[in-house]
Parts: structure tokens; sequence; C-alpha cells
């Protein structure tokens, strides 16, 4: 039986944020060192240090803002030990990731340097865990001021004339674990002290984050928003979709289709937990002033067989597209209250875009989705309502299809559709109300198994085609989803 859907054209809802296209580069494993900088003297293709290679994958994705340095990293990071000669630089220890040496040779200026060739706005996450309130605020004063202080004079003696802009900013991060073990309530009031001094130095302004709650701590939000709501601009959330629990999260490769099920099952969570950590904040800002910030995002699976397992680089399949393309799906639905999102994490780590390994780069699925998906960019959600059937394994059940819509400056709508089924076709009947388009195109990513992924001798194997599932009469759109597949239409 068809799917029935109906698209509310003539009702345009909010901006949905590009920002909800983040990405989040930690210094953890080869994310920063070998997936991004590998130094001026390496002879893979560079600029300043920075893999060209990656800047150009990442600049056709329109990637709009790359949170930096961490992660658990941030709250042990010490910006002085990032700036100025290289060999100055001293030596530290990466306690979170391995235990390796932290050579700093990417610090500050490189990091702006990166978000200057990607075209994509800084975010740095600041040390509340073991760094001062002064350290933080001269961080800032070293990054933005225009004038003759002597952090401003110490940046251009490095190398840096003008003052970056840096636009957001977060203030510590999981502070309830890695970043210092905290109470709500304490961590409400360190919030407060430490923000006070994130100043607007010159004509820059800086978009406040607090730290926000994991998963299920619903109480975190309700403290967090009852104490400090009023001095910030967002509030994070972190959720990860993991398969299995955290001592045998499952492979990222070698799995079936119960693994597959449980792994949509949980990614689907995060609508539940929007909703529900949305509406404490609804609570004491109605107005939706403050921003979820869901700064962490992705799957996470054991590491790869043989690689070192502080270093959490995993393989990325056609189930991770998906888990993509439900997020974001997400993330779009929420927009009035979801201001960015940031995937966990760009390179080599996690739920990557971006596989390196020497010279070689490989691009994932989850790559190709955000590729898709760019459309919705800064576009206008569209309110769908779906009469959704059912995606059933031995006795459970989860929702068949995902879906988002959206309508861009110059009138196109665009219809993100997931099918979550890796068995069945969904065959979608949908009236769209309100708009006259009288064609239909689309992409998709799909593959004949589940575990189907690109590979460093095999770079192709999966990626967009031509979709030729839909057709379009008067208002009536026809779809056809292929099982486990990601889709993007546009309707001119
Ligand atoms: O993304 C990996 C780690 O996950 C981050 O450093 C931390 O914030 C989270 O626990």
């Amino acid at each position: 039986m068809a799917i029935k859907m109906v698209i509310n054209a003539d009702f345009p809802k909010e901006k949905i944020s590009k920002n909800i296209y983040g990405h989040f580069a930690e210094h953890l494993g080869r994310c920063i060192y070998g997936g991004f900088w590998v130094g001026k003297d390496s002879p893979i293709p560079n600029t300043d240090g920075i893999r060209i290679d990656v800047v150009e994958a990442l600049k056709k994705v329109d990637i709009p803002v790359l949170r930096w340095p961490g992660g658990c990293f941030a709250d042990e990071y010490h910006w002085r030990d990032g700036i100025g000669p290289y060999e100055d630089r001293p030596k530290t220890i990466n306690t979170h990731w391995g235990g390796v040496v932290e050579d700093n040779s990417f610090g500050t200026h490189e990091f702006f340097h990166l978000c200057e060739l990607l075209g994509a706005d800084p975010y740095i996450c600041g040390n509340v865990g073991s760094g001062t309130i002064q350290e933080m605020r001269e961080w800032i004063e070293y990054i933005t001021f225009d004038g003759p202080s002597s952090l401003a004079e110490l940046r251009k003696a490095n190398g840096r004339e003008k003052p970056w802009k840096l636009p957001y900013f977060g203030v510590g991060n999981e502070s309830w674990g890695c970043g210092g073990n905290m109470r709500p309530e304490y961590y409400a009031d360190l919030y407060r002290r430490y923000s006070t001094y994130v100043r607007n130095f010159s004509d820059n302004r800086i978009y406040k984050i607090a730290c926000g709650a994991s998963d299920f701590d619903f109480r975190w939000t309700e403290v967090l928003m009852r104490e400090a709501g009023r001095f910030m601009d967002g509030l994070s959330l972190h959720y990860y979709t993991v398969p299995g629990d955290w001592s045998n999260k499952g492979s990222a490769t070698e799995f079936d289709e119960r693994e597959w099920f449980v792994t949509m099952k949980k990614t689907l969570v995060m609508d539940d937990l929007i909703t529900r950590h949305s509406s404490i904040m609804d609570y004491y800002d109605p107005e939706k002033r403050v921003g979820l910030i869901v700064d962490e995002w992705g799957t996470w699976y054991d590491v790869e067989p043989g690689t070192n397992p502080g270093f959490l680089y995993q393989q990325n399949t056609l189930r991770d597209a998906l888990v993509a393309g439900i997020n974001l799906n997400i993330f779009n639905n929420h927009c009035d209250r979801v201001h960015m999102a940031n995937l966990a994490q760009t390179v080599n780590v996690l739920q990557a875009m971006i596989l390196t390994e020497g010279e070689r780069m490989v691009l994932t699925p989850t790559y190709h989705v955000f590729y898709m998906y760019k459309v919705h960019q800064n576009s206008r959600l569209l309110p769908v309502e779906i009469e959704n059937s059912q995606y059933s394994y031995k006795d459970d059940s989860i929702p068949q299809v995902s879906v988002s819509s959206s309508k861009d400056d110059q009138n196109r709508i665009h219809i993100s559709l997931c099918n979550l089924d890796p068995n069945s076709y969904a065959h979608i009947s949908c009236e769209l109300r309100g708009a006259d388009k009288s064609n239909v195109s689309g992409t998709i990513l799909t593959a004949d198994q589940m575990n189907v992924h690109n590979t460093f001798d095999e770079p192709d194997k999966i990626e967009p085609v031509e979709f030729h599932g839909a057709s379009i009469a008067g208002n009536s759109l026809d779809i056809k989803l292929p099982p486990k597949s990601v889709v993007v239409l546009t309707l001119e």
C-alpha cells in the first residue's frame, strides 16, 4: 500500500540554518594530524601545511562551520602552546586520546587559516575544565582585538596583522564528564562566571554556547536553562548512535539486519531527545531565542581491527548514510530550535566525511549525503504530513520513511527521503499543496548490500547517481523509494 504524504508548500516555516550542516574536528587520532594537517614540508599537496584535497572536498559540500579543538581535548588545551615558531611550541600529552605526544604544530593560526580556506565559520570550544577565566578571556582578545594591546601585538608578531572574526564560542565541553565531572548547579554558576569574560572585542560579536546535556539528561537542561539561560545564546546536546553497548559497540562493516535495525531505531531517538530537551527550553525561553546546538552526533562503533583504540578510526557504510540522512531530516524538522549541529568528526574519526591514508583520500557515504542535502542550507522548512508505514524486524518496528522538505530562495522545492527498510520499496503518493511544479529530478544513494563502503582501492563503490523513480502530474507526486536508500528530489 502506498504511503500518503502531503507537502504544504504554501506554508514555509523557519529558515533551516546552514549551520545544521556543520562539522567537528578534534585533536583526536588522525583527524587533525594526517587528516587536515600534514605540515608545510609534506610531499602531500598542501597550502601552508593544510591538505588541499580535503579542503577541496569539504568546500564542495559548502561546509558552513567547524568546531575545534575538541571535544574532551578542549578542556585540557592551553592555547598559548599552539602559537609562535613551531620549534618553540611545547610537546604535551593528549591524555584523552591514546596518550600520544601533541607537538602543537596545529594551533590557533592554523585553525583560522583552515577556516578561511574552507570558507567556514570558526567555532572554538574553550577550556573550562582545567583552564582559567583569564586564559579564556585572553585567547579571545588575541584572536579578535583590533587595537594596540600586548596580546594583539603578539598576534601580529606571529604573522597575523588583522584580527579574525570569531562568531561562535563554547564555554567548556561535556562538563558533566571529561570536561570536569561537574554537577549542573556547579557548572551553571561557572558558565555564568566564565561567559561574562567572553568579551566582544572591537566589532566581533560572539554567540556563546553553554555545555549542554548528553542523551536523556533532562535535569542538566532544566538546571542550565533555569540558572543560566539568560546568559547564553546556545545550549549544546550530544548524542551518539551506538548499535551495541559501550563495551561492545559493534563493527562498522560486519553487521547483520538485526544491527542495521537497532542502528536505525537508536538514531531515531534523536527526534525524541530534541523534542524533550526543546520542551524544557520552551518553558524558560518561549521565544526560542536560545538555540539547541547538537555539536556532537553520529555513529560510534568499535575501531577498525588493528588500529589504535584511542584513535576512534571507523569505516563508513550505506548504514551511516542512512543515519546521516535521518538525523539531518530530524534537525531540519526542528530548525525552530536547532540552530547548529556538528557531525563527529570530519576526517578519520567516528562518522567521518573523509578518510585518508598517506596521500590517498576517500569520500564516505556520509559525505555524499551531505552533498545531496546541501540544498536545504538556509532554505525555508516546508511542513510535511506523512501516514508512514512500518519497517518491522522480528517483533519490533519503526517508521519506514524519514523525510524533510524545504523551499529555497529560487522557489525550488527540495525533498529528502530515507527508506530505512533494507528489504522493501516504499511507494509514496504525495500531494503537493500550494505550488505549481511540473518537473522533478533527483539523486539517490544506495547499494545492493547494507555494508557497502568506499575503500582506498575502490573509492567509488558507492556514490550518488541520478534517480528516476519519481514522477509529477498536476499536484500529485509519485515516488518509488528503493530499499535502504537516501533520495533527494528537486521540484521546479
Ligand atoms: O567525539 C569524541 C568524543 O566524544 C569527544 O571528545 C567528547 O566530547 C565526546 O565524549
